[in-house]
Order: structure tokens, then sequence, then C-alpha cells
């Protein structure tokens, strides 16, 4: 019979249930036996719908910190939170699924890993595209030279307009000073997929990027600083009643599904209950008077020690969001479109071979985000405590590259200077 892992989450927001979620569908591997968070209306919901005793609820990470409850943490909050957590929970001797960023401190990044050192248990850092069958596909490619030598990648994550405005102008992670900068907090999954696909680390960094755009300067004449009072209401495509409403009706009405149950945690979610949420909410603040300060463009110049070249590009000012990207050869391109649905590869002199992103996903996982990344990277823990024979690709270590990356990006976009990522070199 299978082990089933005893499973405790902390911070169980949006990400935090998530996996909650695939974990209860799954009891013949999970339970879900304890959570903290501060938010006791999400202890109340998911007590209730999965069946975790009251003793075993917390509302303060001290008093849930004090003991190990479990096999497995999850560890959903927000990212300044994590290192702190999640050195605690390597002391109490944890497997742990980590959300990302793991912190935008790169002491704090040190720290853990001089932990982890000490204790050793497997950490999984919340890199699901690594476990998305379209970016494994791409992986496989390279490696098997379907293209030769790999010799320079762009990459253009999208954001989408929409997004921009719910996370990074409005939202949780509008402010670097309480979260993280933006580059890292949206791009650490690229800069992370991108070091695994040059195959080297990062030497040297040097990015430009600004908030352009959203604020107050560019606010249109006579708009309201709510959009529920606004004369634009019905045509600002930053409208919170076109992000919540119109949105929302586009992807059928559903009753519980990010973004919008993020605007209104009441779930089932009613046209009603959405557009009384956004009238009282930050998500209903005109975009130009917020008191946002992350970027909303950037682009990272990157160069690696085995000479490959990429240019990263993050930008808000998209129609659709996903990733696309085209690798350089000597012996072809491959050419990449997450939103479009294709991979092509294109060996120079023959007939391009195009594979269609959807088919190559499972569809009972690819419901659950990042298609399907996020179901196969819980399951990948699994396997690697109980089976030993996991897909996980990625190390604690590879992770804090990719972080470190992001914060050297940081560094040269404020100061204008190419910077080198370890100093030593
Ligand atoms: N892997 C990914 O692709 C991905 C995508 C989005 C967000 N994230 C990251 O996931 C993390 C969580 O994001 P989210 O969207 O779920 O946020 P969220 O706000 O929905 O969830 C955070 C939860 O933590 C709880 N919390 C806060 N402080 C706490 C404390 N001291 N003790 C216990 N609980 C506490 C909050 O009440 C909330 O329920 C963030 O770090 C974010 O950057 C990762």
């Amino acid at each position: 019979m299978a082990n089933v892992a005893k499973v405790a989450i902390l911070g169980c927001g949006a990400r935090g249930a998530g996996y909650g979620k695939h974990m209860f569908s799954n009891p013949d591997k999970y339970k879900i036996v304890s959570i903290c968070d501060i938010n006791t209306k999400i202890l109340d919901r998911y007590s209730k719908e999965w069946g975790v005793d009251s003793a075993n609820l917390f509302t303060d990470e001290n008093e849930f910190l004090k003991e190990k409850r479990a096999d497995i943490l999850v560890i959903g909050t927000q990212d300044r939170d994590h290192v702190r957590m999640c050195i605690k929970a390597l002391e109490l001797g944890y497997h742990i699924l980590l959300e990302k960023p793991i912190s935008p401190i790169k002491e704090e990044l040190l720290a853990l890993l001089e932990t982890h050192k000490k204790h050793p248990q497997n950490v999984v850092v919340c890199h699901v595209l690594r476990y998305a069958p379209a970016f494994v596909k791409i992986k496989e490619l390279l490696s098997s030279k379907a293209i030769g030598e790999l010799r320079l990648i762009e990459w253009t994550e999208q954001v989408a307009f929409w997004h921009q405005a719910h996370s990074f102008v409005r939202g949780n992670w509008r402010r670097d000073d309480q979260t993280s900068p933006m580059i890292m907090q949206k791009c650490c999954h690229d800069l992370d997929l991108l070091q695994y696909y040059v195959g080297d680390k990062c030497e040297s960094v040097y990015s430009t990027g600004d908030l352009s755009f959203f604020k107050e300067e560019f606010q249109p004449e006579g708009a309201a600083d709510n959009c529920y009072d606004c004369k634009y209401r019905n045509t600002c495509p930053y409208s919170a009643e076109y992000g919540y409403i119109e949105r929302w009706h586009e992807k059928g009405d559903p009753k519980d599904l990010w973004p919008f149950n993020v605007c209104c945690s009441d779930v089932p979610l009613t046209e009603e209950k959405l557009r009384e949420a956004y009238r009282t909410n930050q998500y209903g603040k005109c975009v130009f008077k917020c008191d946002n300060c992350v970027v909303d463009n950037q682009m990272v110049n990157m160069k690696f020690k085995n000479g490959v070249k990429v240019n990263l590009t993050m930008t808000g000012f998209t129609a659709v969001p996903g990733r696309k990207a085209t690798f350089y050869g000597t012996l072809g391109e491959i050419r990449f479109d997450d939103f479009a649905d294709f991979i092509e590869v294109v060996e120079f002199g023959k007939t391009p071979v195009r594979y269609n992103i959807s088919e190559l996903v499972d569809t009972d996982k690819a419901g659950y985000g990042h298609g399907g990344g996020d179901v196969i990277m819980v399951d990948s823990l699994y396997d690697m405590i109980y089976n030993k024979d996991s897909k996980v690709t990625t190390s604690l270590e590879a992770s804090v590259e990719s972080h470190l990356m992001a914060l050297c990006a940081e560094e040269s976009r404020k100061s204008g200077n190419v910077v080198k990522v370890h100093e030593e070199e």
C-alpha cells in the first residue's frame, strides 16, 4: 500500500489552497492534518471542506511552528515570510514545498542555504513551470541537440494588461518594499527556466525598465478615483468593471476562480458580490491613483558562462498572457508561444515540425494551473520522498541562483551598470 503523507499548510490563500485542493482530491497519497492562517474565515472554510480537526488549526505561526505536525509542509504565505518560516520548518524536520519567490533579500537567501546544509530535507521551490509539459518538451529538444548548439534566446513574458492592473498596480505585488521587485515576482520562473535551458550559470546582467504608465499624470481628464463612480467605467480597459465583471462573464461566470476570487473571497461568486467588492476594496481603485511603485516594463540582457546570450522582456502592455520565445542554435531554431499553443522546431533547410502544447498536457491535470505544472510538481515531491524516482529537476541551490539573477537585474535597472552575479568572477 502507498504511503499517505501527512500535510500541513502554512498560509492557505490562493496558492496554498490550490495545492491543498489537489492533495485533498488524492487521499491515497496525502492527508491534510493541520492548517495555519491568520485569516479565520480561511481556516473555517478549509477545515470544513477538508475535515481538519479544530485542535490542529492555528492563527499564530509561532504556536504552529512549535512542533512538527506532518511530513510535508506547504509554505504559501507572502514573499517576505518564506525564509523565516522555512528555516524553522527545516529545523523541525519537515519536507517542504516552498512558494516562490523565496525572498527578495540576498542575506536571507544565503542564510536559508546554510540552514539547508545542516538540515538537508527535501525542499521544492514552486518553480512550477519546470514541470509543465511544454517547458519539459523544450528542454528535451535542446538536450537532444535538435537545433545544434544553443547560442541565443529571445524570451518574452507577456503579463497581460488586466493581470498587470490586478497584481502589480492594485494588488499584492504593487510595492517592492512590501513584497519583491516585479522582475523577481513575475520572472523568477523565467530566470529559473533560462538557466536550466542554457545549462550554465549566469555571469552578468544589464537591465532597463520603469513604471511608465500607471501613475497620476496619465489619469484621463475627469476620471474618478474609483472605477465604480468613473465615467470611463465601461470604456477604460483597466476598469474594474472590465477586469472583474466583463472578464468574469467571458470566462462563463465561474463560481470560484482566480483572479475574481481575490477581488471577492465570498464564494460562490455572483455579479452583485463582485461589483460590491470592487466598489469598496482596493481592486476598484483607478489604476492611475494607486500607491504602486513596481515597473510596468523591463528588459534584462544576460550573458552566461558558456557564452550563451539571453534577452528577457517583461511587459504589462500585452493583450494576452503567457510566454513566447525563440531559441537560436547553430543548426536551427525553436519557436515557442504558449498562448498561441505551439512549439515549432525548424532545422535549417528542413520542413518545420510543430507540436500543439495542449496535446502535450494531461487534461486531468491541466485545470490545476500552469499547464499542469502545479500538480506534477506536488506529486514529484511526493515521489522524491517516498519513491526515490522523482522528476524533481531543481535544487534549492539552483532556485536561489535564479533569485540572485533577479536581484542583479534590479540592481542594474536602478544603477544603469552591468552587474556580475557572482562577485568572484
Ligand atoms: N508558483 C507560482 O506560480 C506563484 C503564483 C502566484 C503567487 N505565488 C506566490 O505564492 C505566495 C502566496 O501567494 P497567494 O496569491 O496565495 O497569496 P494569498 O494572499 O492569497 O495567500 C497568502 C495566505 O497567507 C496567509 N498569511 C499571511 N501571513 C501569515 C502568517 N504570518 N501566518 C499564517 N498565514 C499567513 C494569508 O492570510 C493568506 O491566506 C506568494 O509568495 C506569491 O508570490 C506563486
